[in-house]
């Protein structure tokens, strides 16, 4: 039996039951979503659960991280299904505050990252990470968690988290966690339900795409050759475009050309309403 999930909607709320943790000797992890949770998000909670002694969830659907023209509106909420499955995964605490308690009347600041936030969703998301940047900051400095757990599925995201942790001397360790997927090697996503069934067919082709990248780094093909040939096949599989797909240095972002390090291939494609994004890694082989 799991005890049951409280949740509370205000900072001070939230404060008071870190403070009485702390006042116990205990650690806490933090783990942000957005909702419309799925198994992905609960090993977060898994993982949480081997750094802290507490877990404390957060399910906030940030305005400041969707374009004018995307899919806030139509984001999936879903608070009481998310709180079962929270509490199943052993979560202690539900953080879901109201966009006003984030976002007073006169809130005026962003956080911004240069450099590992520039380019790919970057570029395709103008603005995005600005808003991803300075929710997490709040979220951090409001539960001051011993621990944040983030995806790697979106690894762009772990990077820009990453970054602003160090260079804002924020005490917290960011943990990542590999990517969860189901047997077909799609990603799990909160947005994969906004597919059709054909559309879900399709899918899979996204990771087929990374892998077929990732064999022909390892035999010795540069990115320049392989990447136009992958988007190539992506469309040819039906996806309606294809906003990026590129080969990376895995920590700080920057194109690479060859397999002569640990690298990330990312990609970010259509298909019909729904964007989907995925990564890999590569290293190169042992000498
Ligand atoms: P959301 O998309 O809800 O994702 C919450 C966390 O779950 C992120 O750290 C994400 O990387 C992770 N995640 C999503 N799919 C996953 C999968 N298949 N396997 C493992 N982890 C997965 O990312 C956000 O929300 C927001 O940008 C947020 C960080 C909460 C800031 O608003």
């Amino acid at each position: 039996m799991t005890a049951e999930l409280d949740i509370v909607r205000s900072v001070a709320e939230l404060r008071a039951r870190v403070k009485y943790w702390r006042d116990q000797g205990l650690t806490i992890a933090l783990v942000p979503t957005m909702g419309a949770l799925h198994q992905g998000h609960l090993s977060l909670v898994t993982k949480a659960l081997e750094h802290a002694d507490r877990v404390v969830a957060s399910v906030f659907v940030n305005p400041t991280q969707f374009g004018p023209n995307e899919d806030f509106s139509r984001y999936p909420r879903q608070e009481e299904r998310d709180a079962a499955l929270l509490e199943g995964a052993g979560c202690h605490l539900l953080f879901a505050p109201t966009v006003t308690e984030m976002y007073p009347d006169g809130f005026a600041t962003t956080v911004t990252v240069a450099g590992v936030a520039d380019g790919l969703c970057g570029t395709v998301r103008p603005g995005h990470f600005a808003g991803v940047a300075t929710v997490v900051t709040k979220l951090l400095l409001q539960a001051l968690p011993d621990v944040a757990v983030f995806g790697e599925k979106d690894w762009q995201q772990l990077a820009v988290i990453r970054r602003f942790a160090r260079d804002l001397d924020i005490p917290v360790g960011i943990v990542g966690a590999p990517t969860l997927r189901e047997a077909d090697g799609l990603a799990l996503s909160s947005r994969n339900a906004y597919m059709t069934p054909e559309e879900r067919a399709i899918a899979p082709w996204l990771k087929r795409g990374l892998d077929g990248v990732a064999d022909g780094l390892r035999a010795g093909a540069s990115a320049a050759d392989l990447c136009p040939k992958a988007i190539d096949g992506l469309l040819k599989a039906g996806f309606a475009s294809v906003d990026y797909l590129e080969v990376r240095d895995a920590e700080t972002l920057a194109p690479v050309d060859k397999l002569d390090r640990p690298v990330r291939i990312l990609v970010a494609a259509r298909l019909g309403k729904t964007r989907l994004i995925d990564n890999i890694g590569v290293v190169p082989a042992s000498r």
